[in-house]
């Protein structure tokens, strides 16, 4: 896959200014390993970092094109929003909101629909695979999807947009309209990057992880030997490998499991003795899992602790997304109002 688009230069030469870094989720279902891995652990990440701004929010107008339950998308929100704390989110650091509480947003989205060609939209990837998931649900917010999260990255200027590689689609033509826009009206917008480390974490299938595939993710409150007890029995190997004595083929052949290891395991020349254990033989599927449930235990375990301690804490929860809601509120009103003046459209 091309880089050229993402951020090709090393972070430390953007430290001059303060970059403004944004990413959310939707409010679809509970978060998973895939979310965590692919997106949540970089926004923490990027709040470590001297000169960011951070901006995360719950995307709830996104979770309507696909969810009408209001009691699940109050409830997933609310949840999702420990989970980002529990993380490490920490509000006094980083802008935490939802995205219906700027409604500025859709507001820019409307403007930004005006430069964007309706049939690029109809072959996005990640529209097509929406499509496939939810055949019945192809309305018109479904199909400007992407134009609303160009709103949501260019309202408040940023720089840099943590995604996993499923999103790549949809920032890139974030990008398009930033440059559109900039061309027409003058610079107004930086043109969004991604991380370069994107990833895209196998489910148990070892289709991608996702919040409404079938049955392949792991819940990240899920207790770990619940976790184990899956891998054991869902977690697709090399199906080549029949008894344990057969090598195995952890880079092609293993579809759930070694790729996971890549990520979470203590570093390269763990990974290495992993493979080469597979490739030899002197590693089981079973035993490989074990290793594979600690490790993801290492991240989790600790995470799940401080996930308890917000139990019933939904009061506290609101209150970083009002106080987040106005600051966000503040910054992308500031942008809208040089859109709306730069097109020509004046509130009297
Ligand atoms: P889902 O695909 O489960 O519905 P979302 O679309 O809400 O989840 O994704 C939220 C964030 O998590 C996005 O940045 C997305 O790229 C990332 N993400 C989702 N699934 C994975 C995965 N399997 N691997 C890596 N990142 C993922
Ligand atoms: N589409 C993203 C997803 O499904 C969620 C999202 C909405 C988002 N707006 C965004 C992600 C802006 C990054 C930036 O995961």
């Amino acid at each position: 896959m091309s880089t050229e688009y993402r951020c090709s230069q090393k972070w430390e030469v953007f430290m001059s200014e303060i970059i403004r870094v944004l990413s959310g989720i939707r409010a679809t279902g509970k978060l998973h390993f895939g979310n965590f891995l692919g997106a949540v652990q970089n926004f923490v990440k990027y709040q470590e970092k001297e000169g960011t701004i951070c901006l995360y929010f719950i995307a709830d107008l996104h979770t309507l094109t696909t969810l009408d339950d209001p009691e699940e998308l109050r409830k997933n929100l609310i949840e999702i929003v420990k989970d980002y704390l529990a993380s490490g989110l920490d509000p006094e650091r980083s802008i935490i909101y939802t995205q219906s509480s700027v409604p500025e947003i859709p507001e820019l989205c409307i403007y930004l629909s005006m430069l964007q060609p309706l049939g690029e939209l109809q072959t996005i990837p990640t529209f097509k695979e929406l499509i496939r998931k939810f055949p019945e649900r192809v309305s018109l917010g479904l199909i400007t999807y992407p134009v609303l999260m160009a709103a949501d990255i260019l309202g408040p200027k940023s720089f840099l947009v943590p995604v996993g590689e499923d999103q790549v689609p949809n920032v890139e033509l974030a990008r398009d309209i930033a440059k559109r826009f900039n061309n027409r009206y003058g610079e107004t917008f930086p043109v969004p990057n991604m991380m370069q480390d994107m990833v895209r974490v196998p489910g148990l299938d070892g289709q991608k992880m996702g919040k409404s595939e079938s049955d392949n993710a792991i819940d990240i409150n899920m207790p770990l030997e619940e976790i184990r007890a899956r891998y054991l029995k869902k977690g697709v190997t090399d199906k080549n490998r029949i008894r344990a004595s057969d090598p195995g083929d952890p880079y092609n052949g293993c579809k759930s499991v070694y790729s996971v290891h890549e990520l979470v395991s203590e570093g390269e020349i763990e990974t290495r003795k992993i493979a080469n254990a597979c490739l030899a033989a002197a590693i089981g599927c079973a035993q490989c899992k074990d290793v594979l449930v600690e490790n993801i235990g290492k991240l989790l375990i600790p995470f799940q602790e401080r996930r308890r301690e917000l139990a019933g804490k939904d009061g506290y929860v609101r209150e970083i997304l009002h106080e987040g809601g106005k600051k966000a509120r503040a910054l992308i009103s500031e942008t809208v109002s040089e859109v709306r003046e730069k097109m020509g459209i004046v509130i009297y």
